[in-house]
């Protein structure tokens, strides 16, 4: 079952009945938050990543970082025609918040997407929690918008916040959904006003939790009897999974191929640091507690592609086909994609911008997706059509170009007043 069948059984209602909802908009403004696509059938969305907000606020490079990142956001979402736009994780750096404030940057993030009446939905990242940066309290501060999308159906310590599901309605009306969209947490960074007895932070483990895993596919078998189909999906990640780094070491990145910057070799994945045995001290690479998210990413019908930032310097999309080297999981054809750098704080000076989706209810029909990158410059790279064929079909390369932050000088970096110098 498509979106077209469906907006076809309406082209046919509508012979009789007169009053058919005029759908103008993506976003249906009454009671109920609908997220729709356009009459044209297309339905894009725009994907922010590590956008660091809040870095350095007693420096004056920090607060002009901030501007330039609301820069971004305005020059990107101009150039583009989004129904929907994802903050996939690392909105705030919150190393360097300060308790009373912590949240106050969301504002400076919702600005530009409130002006243009754009719905959002979040993930979060690993330093969207510090000692004086909670997750809820970034979800509370969202809630003050109607536009946010972002919320919470998981709960309990280990599941993280921002994991839940939004469901896309086709163009010409309905209450079938005809596309998915999940959203996952990946934790990381540390808890909330905690201190272990030595007086140190205490770590937040970095993974998709099991608690999460086993609510995704519960939930997904439930959307599925439901609706008496199985429905298109795309899944969104702060940290992408071991797949990637193996798909990164092992296959090899190919520049025409899967053409995007890969410059954080080798990358950063879930489940970082941690021991097997849910140890973090320092002894350990990776404890493979990803492991379940893993399957249960690559045995979801449906599933078309799983997007991730964390790594700034890596910005390409590649086909998981397989059992790859050294792991247990078997690829089954997802395609697992980088965004790009949105923010000027964080690591890198890769230039900024925004990884684009679009959907269309025709290729919706087969499961496929056009994808691209826009660049603040107003350039476009990297665009890709994630199809069958995809790690096949040759594409220019991506250029690694880099941009600095034009206002902020950088030469005096302090540490935050009132911390010891670490
Ligand atoms: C809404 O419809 C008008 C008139 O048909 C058109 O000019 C406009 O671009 C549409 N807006 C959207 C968001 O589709
Ligand atoms: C938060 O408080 C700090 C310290 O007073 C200040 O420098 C910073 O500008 C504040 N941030 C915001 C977004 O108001
Ligand atoms: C947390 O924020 C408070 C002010 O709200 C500040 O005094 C303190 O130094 C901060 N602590 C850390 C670890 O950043
Ligand atoms: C993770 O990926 C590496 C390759 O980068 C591989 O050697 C390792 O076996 C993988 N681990 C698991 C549990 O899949
Ligand atoms: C996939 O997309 C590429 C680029 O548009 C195209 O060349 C290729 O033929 C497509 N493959 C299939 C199976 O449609
Ligand atoms: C940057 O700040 C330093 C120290 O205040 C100053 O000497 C220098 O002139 C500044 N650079 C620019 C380009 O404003």
């Amino acid at each position: 079952m498509s979106c077209l069948l469906i907006l076809v059984a309406f082209f046919a209602a509508s012979t009789f009945a007169a009053a058919l909802p005029q759908w103008n908009w993506s976003w249906n403004w009454g009671s109920q938050k609908q997220l729709r696509f356009t009459r044209a059938g297309t339905f894009q969305i725009a994907i922010f990543e590590d956008l660091h907000f809040g870095e350095n606020a007693w420096d004056s490079w920090g607060p002009q970082q901030d501007i330039n990142s609301v820069k971004v956001l305005n020059e990107v979402l101009d150039a583009e025609n989004q129904q929907l736009v994802v903050l996939n994780g690392d909105l705030i750096t919150g190393e360097n918040a300060y308790k009373f404030n912590s949240t106050v940057y969301i504002d400076q993030i919702a600005g530009p997407l409130v002006q243009r009446g754009l719905p959002w939905a979040s993930t979060y990242g690993n330093h969207d929690s510090d000692y004086n940066l909670s997750r809820s309290d970034i979800l509370a501060r969202e809630h003050r918008y109607s536009n946010a999308l972002t919320t919470q159906m998981v709960f309990g310590r280990e599941a993280g916040v921002s994991n839940y599901y939004l469901l896309v309605y086709p163009s010409y009306g309905g209450q079938v959904p005809c596309l998915i969209l999940w959203f996952f947490d990946s934790r990381g960074g540390f808890y909330y006003q905690e201190k272990d007895a030595d007086g140190n932070r205490v770590g937040q483990p970095d993974w998709v939790d099991q608690s999460v895993v086993n609510w995704f596919q519960q939930t997904n078998a439930r959307l599925s009897r439901q609706y008496r189909k199985t429905i298109p999906s795309l899944a969104f990640v702060h940290i992408p999974t071991n797949a990637s780094q193996a798909l990164q070491t092992e296959a090899g990145v190919d520049p025409n191929y899967q053409p995007g910057i890969n410059d954080d070799y080798i990358l950063a994945q879930q489940a970082q640091g941690w021991c097997p045995d849910g140890r973090n001290d320092g002894t350990c690479e990776y404890g493979a507690q990803d492991v379940p998210f893993m399957q249960a990413v690559t045995s979801t019908p449906g599933l078309m592609a799983l997007f991730s930032g964390h790594d700034h310097g890596d910005t390409w999309c590649y086909k998981w086909n397989g059992v790859l080297p050294g792991m247990t999981v078997d690829g089954n054809g997802l395609n697992i994609c980088f965004g790009q750098h949105s923010g000027y704080g964080g690591y890198g000076t890769w230039t900024r911008g925004a990884r684009q989706v679009l959907i269309t209810e025709e290729k919706l029909r087969h499961g496929v997706v056009d994808t691209w990158i826009r660049l603040e410059t107003g350039d476009v790279v990297g665009s890709v059509e994630l199809n069958k064929t995809y790690n096949h079909d040759y594409y220019p390369a991506t250029p690694d170009t880099h941009t600095s932050c034009p206002t902020c000088n950088y030469t005096i970096v302090t540490p935050m007043p009132g911390t010891k110098r670490r």
